[in-house]
Formats: structure tokens, sequence, C-alpha cells
């Protein structure tokens, strides 16, 4: 099938997503190279993971999944804490385009400038999180958020059929 040539780097790391989405066999897989993916595409990217929820942890904690990048000393966060901890008590995608002015802010990385965190949902309640460092200030603009935002989406749709699958009692996809 043709695919047309994308205009832009966003619409070439879009379709990058899209066939990944296609190649994988499960939401890890996707995760992972939704992380190997943005990370090297993207040069403003410098750190990239997902933070997902502790299943049935009382209270609820964050846990560090796949990741690209430094490492961080934050692999369990709980939700009063952090840009991370915001974004999956609110269900809603923070920015931060300078962290140093962010009271929130949980430091990774000494070199961090700005921050996106972005919700996963499935079946409408969060999940998990998809969460990108930036070493340059206000490096999310609305596009990127679009981006980041599809990826999350993704993952969610792929959590989704998954549990809807273990649910039925069918054996694992095969697609
Ligand atoms: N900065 C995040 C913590 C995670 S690290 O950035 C990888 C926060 O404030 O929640």
């Amino acid at each position: 099938m043709a695919t047309t040539k994308p205009a832009t780097k966003l619409d070439e790391v879009h379709q990058a997503v899209d066939q990944l989405n296609e190649q994988v066999r499960s939401a890890d897989a996707l995760m992972q190279g939704v992380t190997v993916l943005l990370n090297e595409k993207m040069l403003k990217y410098n750190w990239v993971g997902f933070y997902m929820l502790e299943p049935g942890a009382q209270p609820p904690m964050l846990v560090l999944g796949h990741y690209q990048g430094a490492m961080t000393p934050h692999t369990r966060i709980p939700l009063n804490q952090g840009i991370c901890g915001a974004a999956a008590s609110s269900g809603k995608t923070v920015v931060v385009d300078d962290v140093s002015k962010d009271p929130r802010y949980l430091a990774c990385s000494i070199e961090t400038k700005s921050e996106i965190v972005v919700p996963v949902f499935v079946r409408g309640q969060v999940a998990g999180e998809l969460d990108i460092d930036s070493h340059f200030p206000a490096a999310f603009m609305p596009e990127d958020r679009e981006l980041i935002e599809y990826c999350a989406r993704l993952v969610g749709k792929r959590l989704e059929s998954e549990k809807a699958s273990r649910a039925s009692g069918a054996p694992g996809s095969t697609s």
C-alpha cells in the first residue's frame, strides 16, 4: 500500500508510530517501541518513559515502566507527588515550560528544563502516563502535545483490548 510522503518531522513521527502500532503484538511492546522512537526521532525529547498505576495498590502508586534516557531515582511516585502525580490524579495533560518554577517538580536530571506528562486511559480511567523531559526550556509546543497524546491514546486502546480479551477468556491475540 502506498503511503503519502510525510510533510513535516511530526508527520513522519506520526506515521512511524502508526507503523509501529501495526507491527507490535502487545501493549507492552508498543510502550517500549514508543519510548525508543520518540527519544530517537525527536531531538528535544531527552527522557521518555511510561509510569503505570500499580494494580490494586493502596494508596495508588505510579511505577516506572519502559523508558529511554538517564536513570531516574523516581521509580515509584505516589499520586500526591510530582508533575507525574498531578497528571495521573487530575487525568489531564500537564505541560511545564520551566521546571525550576514548578514546586511540584521532582528532579530527575539537573539538565531537565521542561516536561510534559500525558495520562493513558483505559475504559475512561487513568491507567498510567507517558512522561517526557527535555533539556530545552518550553520544548513542548501544541503539536508536540498532540503527538504525545496520540501515542498515549494508542497505548490506552491496546491495553483496553488486552483487558477485554483477558475478561472474555480468549487466548492471546495473534495479530
Ligand atoms: N519529573 C517527574 C518525575 C519523573 S522524572 O522526570 C523521570 C515529576 O515531577 O513527577
